[in-house]
Order: structure tokens, then sequence, then C-alpha cells
């Protein structure tokens, strides 16, 4: 398999679960600690080898591209007030990856939204990252995914281990171990009831793929609310060339749930040395008034 050497990052979703807060202000662009969301997703790609970005957009999402720009007026404010470490943030935001995009017209699903990439993607194998999911702690989630694609020479899913009463929330895969955490999928289902779930590794944002996902996405009929679900596609792919899953080290947090979201954040800003203690203390306080 040729090198991975882009990514393209869905962001098109209304993300009604995150509404109000969503009304006007992209999910993606939603704070966690000092960072918007799709920050943390971009960073993820960088440490994988990734410098091509292709956002799928909707008309309200602009805001995303434009995080990743340069702020002119902004910079010159910062310049002209001596402020040398803020300008270097923005200016370092700025210059991060190169940014391509594509507008999906109408929301019909995470697999029609992948469609709209397929002229930007050109025929290489590219890597997918949910713009709303996020994963942390040792190798890069999409690197980890990578190696075993290009190792394989095949197509590869990020999986993770859900308690049984979740598994009715994701795509599920049933697949062989054939080294520690990879499996050689033999198929997959999406949200099945708990008894019919081949297992409970779930399909989270994180995907390796080859162009030939986008023949198989445009034969996928149209489901509920006429959406084109991904792991329609993926489950022809698996069955026609072969896939492979990769169970991911690491944490992951769905910045769409609010419990998740909020507790991302706290994650992040304990990270802060300066902010852990006095954080600690104030929670502290409000854990005892509560
Ligand atoms: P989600 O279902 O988590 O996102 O889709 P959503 O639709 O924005 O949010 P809710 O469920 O209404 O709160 C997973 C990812 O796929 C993108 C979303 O932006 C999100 O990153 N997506 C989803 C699209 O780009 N287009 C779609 O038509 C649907």
């Amino acid at each position: 398999m040729k090198d991975v050497r882009k990514v393209v990052i869905p962001v098109a979703g209304w993300g009604t679960r995150s509404l109000p807060a969503t009304k006007n202000i992209p999910k993606e662009m939603l704070p966690i600690y000092n960072k918007p969301v799709i920050q943390y997703v971009v960073e993820e790609a960088i440490r994988a080898g990734i410098k091509d970005v292709i956002f799928v957009t909707n008309r309200d999402k602009a805001v995303i591209e434009d995080h990743f720009d340069y702020n002119l007026q902004l910079e010159g404010v910062l310049e002209r007030a001596g402020k040398e470490d803020k300008l270097k943030i923005v200016r370092d935001v700025a210059e991060m990856v190169n940014i391509m995009s594509v507008r999906q017209k109408k929301q019909l699903g995470l697999g029609h939204a992948i469609l709209c990439a397929k002229e930007l993607v050109h025929g290489d194998p590219f890597a997918i990252m949910v713009g709303d999911d996020l994963m942390f702690g040792g190798i890069p989630g999409i690197g980890q995914l990578i190696e075993v694609a290009m190792s394989e020479n095949m197509p590869v899913v990020g999986v993770m281990e859900v308690p049984w009463d979740k598994v009715s929330k994701y795509g599920i895969i049933d697949g062989e171990e054939v080294a520690p955490g990879v499996y050689r999928v033999r198929d997959m289902v999406e949200k099945p009831n708990r008894e019919d779930a081949p297992s409970r590794l779930a399909i989270v944002g994180r995907y390796v793929l080859t162009p030939d996902i986008f023949e198989y996405l445009e034969k996928v009929k149209p489901g509920k609310g006429g959406e084109i679900q991904l792991t329609d596609a993926l489950q022809m792919l698996a069955k026609d060339r072969g896939m492979m899953a990769v169970r991911m080290s690491g944490m992951r947090f769905d910045a769409g749930d609010w419990a998740e979201f909020l507790t991302a954040n706290v994650y992040f800003a304990l990270q802060d040395e300066e902010l852990r203690y006095e954080l600690l203390g104030l929670l502290k306080n409000f854990v005892q008034f509560q």
C-alpha cells in the first residue's frame, strides 16, 4: 500500500445532541480546555505523519477551515502588543496542515460525507478521522491503524471494547484475532441488539481505507432518513477485499456526548501544571458544598 498522506475529516453533521451550544457554533469548535475539539483531531493526524487534511463541511462550518488559516488582523494586534507567545500559538495553528474542503450539501450520513471527498482523495489510500471523536494516550490512534494497513496491505478499522449494553449504539465487528489486538474482519453489523452482536468490539471514528471504498459507497442503498451508512460499504469491502481491525489503545472521548465532553475538559485541564492545583481545589470545595 502507498503511504497514507491524506485524512478525510467529516464535520458536516448537525450536532443535535449538543444543542443549544451548537445552534450557531459547530460542535467541532467547542473548546476542550484551551483548544477546539477539531484541533486535537488534527494534531493526532500530524503525529501520525499526515499533513493533508480534507474537511467535509457544510455552509455553517467555514469557521473550522478559518481556524487553520492565518488571521492577519489578530496577528498584527498581538505583534503590536508585544505578545510574542500568543502570536506563536496562533501562527503555529495556521501552519499545521494543508487544508482542502468539500461541501456536503445534504446531511445524508457519514457514508455520504465520505463519498463527497472522492475527487479530493484522488485514488490514494486515505485515513478517516471522525471530527468529534478524540483519542489520547500512547501511539496516535490513527498511527496504530496506518501501521497495520501498510504491513497487511489492507483497509483497517479502529475498534474498542464497549460494555454489552452499549453495543446497539455502534457498528460491531465479527473478527478472528490474528495477533494481539489485531483482527481479521469476517463481518460487521450496524447497531445490533445485544443478543445479535457478534462481539463487543465497536467501530470507533478511525479508519484507513483504500479508494475502492467509493465504488461500494455508490452502491449503498440509503437507509433510515435517507442516510448512507459507512458500515454498509465497509461490510461489502470486507467481504470482497478483506479488512483488518485494530483494538486501539488509549482513551477515547465522544465530544458529542456531554459527560464525555466534560470529562475530556477536566482531563486536559489537569495536564496543565499551573491550572491543576487551582482546579482540584475548586472541585474539592464544590464537591463538599454539594
Ligand atoms: P454524529 O452522528 O456523531 O454527528 O456523526 P452529528 O450528526 O453531527 O451529531 P448528532 O448525532 O446530531 O448530535 C459522526 C460524524 O460524522 C459527521 C459529523 O459531523 C460527525 O463528525 N457527519 C454526520 C457528516 O459529516 N455528515 C452527515 O451527514 C452526518
